[in-house]
């Protein structure tokens, strides 16, 4: 009689599995998966030791909801973005590994700016909101989401990132599209930061997204450009002049979204950035 398997021949089993249903990370996030039922960092895994019983029956569970294309993020509960962890779950975006150049870039902006306002749009989890706090905890940081489960998540995250040291963000419920949105800092902010949604209505997305998580935090319009419209006029209506903006766009936008910036006649210096996979993922303008 054989006996338990060894965590190896698990996770050679669940990539293939995995890989099957259509996952494209399939062995990594077998290991992930791994790595949050043994309570252990992925890069650690005893993958020569028997897996226990109950170990072995938490981690079927688990994949057995990847293979239904659940985001892996939302079974470990958590993502990170900007070095800190960010809890999730189904009612919030997960933030991806996309948004990190964006956030470096506004980094950078501040570099010279003691005490700077900042401004995330579209929020989400708060997780770039977080991820500014966390590496200027000199800065004022506001944040706006409308969606009201994206906002508890929000709100859990925001007393985490308190709780852990980090200096806290104004969170506020509200709707970008506003023209009088944070009217109180016009002309004042130094930094607004957004990765808003910016799908084409109807576009078929794998089903981590189009089944698993919120239709307004993907869709916007028919030319999936209706929020990143809006955030453009916010740039320009708050930003100081020298101020920046950084606004994450589908790979196929980048023409659009600066020519929005351009159409303006507030901006200079509007350029757009590619991603970790080399593709057009932000664009970025200073206030004249
Ligand atoms: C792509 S998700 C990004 C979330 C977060 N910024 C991140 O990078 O993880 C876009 C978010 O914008 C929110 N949203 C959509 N339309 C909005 C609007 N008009 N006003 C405020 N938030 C909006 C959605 O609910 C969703 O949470």
């Amino acid at each position: 009689m054989s006996g338990p398997r060894t965590l190896g021949e698990v996770l050679d089993d669940a990539e293939k599995t995995l890989a099957d249903a259509g996952a494209w990370a399939s062995r990594q996030d077998a290991e992930t998966l791994a790595a949050h039922v043994l309570g252990r960092p992925a890069q650690e895994l005893p993958v020569d030791e028997p897996l226990g019983a109950a170990a072995a029956g938490r981690l079927q569970e688990l994949l057995a909801d990847r293979a239904r294309r659940v985001p892996v993020e939302y079974l470990t509960g958590r993502a990170r973005l900007g070095g800190i962890d960010i809890q999730v779950g189904p009612g919030v975006f997960v933030p991806r590994k996309h948004t990190e150049p964006l956030l470096a870039w506004g980094l950078k902006v501040l570099e010279n700016v003691e005490n700077p306002v900042v401004v995330d749009l579209c929020t989400g989890s708060a997780a770039i909101a977080l991820a500014v706090a966390h590496a200027r905890p000199d800065a004022t940081v506001h944040a706006v989401e409308l969606a009201p489960d994206a906002l508890s998540w929000a709100r859990r995250n925001v007393a985490a990132r308190a709780a852990a040291g980090d200096t806290p963000i104004s969170l506020h419920e509200g709707d970008v599209t506003a023209p009088d949105l944070f009217s109180g800092l016009r002309g004042g902010v130094d930094l607004l930061l957004a990765n808003p949604p910016f799908v084409v209505e109807g576009r078929v997305l794998p089903p981590e997204w189009e089944e698993h998580q919120p239709h307004p935090a993907l869709f916007s319009g028919h030319d999936g450009l209706v929020v990143i419209r809006a955030v453009t006029s916010a740039a320009a209506r708050l930003l100081r002049p020298g101020g920046g903006v950084a606004i994450e766009h589908d790979d196929e936008q980048a023409e659009a979204v600066m020519s929005l910036l351009g159409g303006l006649q507030a901006f200079e210096d509007i350029a757009d950035h590619t991603d970790h996979n080399d593709l057009p993922r932000y664009t970025t303008a200073r206030r004249i």
